[in-house]
């Protein structure tokens, strides 16, 4: 039997993997641009991560990034020319290019609105009853929208049957992510009075030096959205800014005040994936409600679709590393199944974000989704042994809850 050559001894390839050693060392060690962001404007900083313990702990620091108001309040941007709400493709691709966002004027009508407000009211309160629904810092999310009204298919697709302006939202998004781009999810958004404002971040968190983006956020408020219900905070103008800084590996400096976007319901706001936001905080006693449909560039999937064409025995038999590899673990908030595995980041153990258990339901013709649900469902439907309660189960009694943090939500029990 021929012995294997010591280059391979894990011990060996250890001995010659010292970090000043590595390829692309600085790199992927660099922090940038959040770093030199954080660095020259310390007012911006992320909110520290919070347990279900410390709720409704949280204080408000005055002058901090989500300290502000609506542009056209802002004494630094009032006089500057921010997007507005048009339906003038010309200023809508402006908009988009200086300040890596845009506002579609009447994207989805008054009445398109009101079908989507009333199903998002109804299953927020059907998943509250049925012990499902998903806390976020902010309030609560509503997850996989898609099996849950006919309005969300409607929603993905911009049917015009639901998205009187769909055509319009798709020649922007084509344009910014070319041909043949993806849906990511669709979530429901509530930010709720009580709930804590969400880190400045980017959605886009790879090749941050793109000169494109690679991923856009569709941000609809199903309710009038500003200053005092949580509009969504951003940076006008930040994508280009800390994407220049990356190409030119030179730190982004001074940033401009964030403020909350202002917007009325039914306007779609398109965000280019590299502008720093996060989820405002809501002084109201009203639901402030956003969907938030991502969509992104074809090529950020696996190439095999190993949800579905893994033979079972293989499954069954796989080590964690091999499920991981495969994608069947929720590292981070990137994928999740039903919800299960936001906030996942950081968990050392794989039960945690681990979404195989989905799989074999399926495979079993057990897998039991959530679907719709309101203050009407029976006992039967909110009782349902719905396949997501058993796997967040599986994963707690891991000792494996899933942490509220950055881009962190928890599942109720
Ligand atoms: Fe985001």
């Amino acid at each position: 039997m021929s012995s294997v050559p010591v280059e391979f001894d894990p011990a060996n390839v250890a001995a010659k993997a010292s970090a000043e050693s590595h390829m692309y060392e600085q790199e992927l060690a660099s922090k940038d641009p959040m770093r030199s962001v954080l660095d020259a404007n310390p007012e911006i900083y992320f909110v520290p991560p919070k347990r279900s313990s410390e709720w409704g702990q949280w204080e408000f620091k005055a002058g901090s990034y989500y300290d502000t108001t609506i542009g056209s309040k802002h004494p630094y941007w009032k006089d500057k020319d921010l997007p507005i709400a048009t339906k003038d493709i010309q200023r809508l691709r402006s908009d988009m290019l200086n300040w890596g966002y845009c506002k579609i004027e009447e994207a989805i009508s008054a009445e398109q609105v009101a079908v989507i407000r009333q199903r998002v009211l109804e299953q927020a309160e059907g998943e509250r009853l049925a012990g499902i629904a998903q806390k976020t810092p902010s309030g609560q999310n509503i997850n996989c929208c898609v099996n849950k009204g006919r309005c969300f298919e409607g929603l993905i697709e911009q049917d015009p049957a639901t998205v009187q302006g769909g055509p319009l939202v798709e020649q922007i998004i084509t344009e910014a992510l070319g041909e043949n781009w993806i849906s990511t999810s669709l979530i429901a958004s509530i930010s709720l009075q009580g709930g804590v404002p969400q880190a400045l971040h980017q959605d886009q968190d790879i090749a941050l030096d793109s000169k494109s983006p690679l991923t856009i956020n569709i941000l609809t408020p199903i309710t009038d959205v500003d200053e005092s219900n949580g509009g969504t905070l951003v940076i006008p103008g930040s994508h280009r800014v800390l994407s220049e800084a990356m190409r030119e590996q030179k730190p982004v400096g001074k940033l401009p005040p964030a403020i909350n976007i202002d917007a009325k319901a039914g306007t779609m706001i398109i965000t280019d994936g590299r502008l720093l936001h996060s989820t405002g905080i809501n002084h109201t006693d009203s639901p402030r409600i956003v969907m938030l449909n991502g969509m992104q560039h074809p090529l950020i999937r696996q190439q095999e679709n190993w949800m579905l064409s893994v033979k079972p025995e293989v499954l069954k038999r796989a080590s964690p590393k091999l499920l991981q590899r495969m994608g069947y673990q929720a590292t981070n908030a990137a994928q999740t199944n039903e919800g299960h595995g936001f906030g996942a980041r950081g968990m050392v153990s794989e039960a945690a974000g681990s979404t195989v258990d989905f799989r074999l339901a399926a495979d079993n013709g057990e897998y039991l989704r959530v679907g719709e649900l309101s203050p009407d469902s029976t006992e039967a439907e909110l009782n349902a042994a719905y396949t997501l309660r058993e796997v967040v189960g599986k994963a707690r009694a891991g000792g494996q809850s899933a942490p509220v943090g950055i881009g962190g939500n928890k599942l109720n029990p």
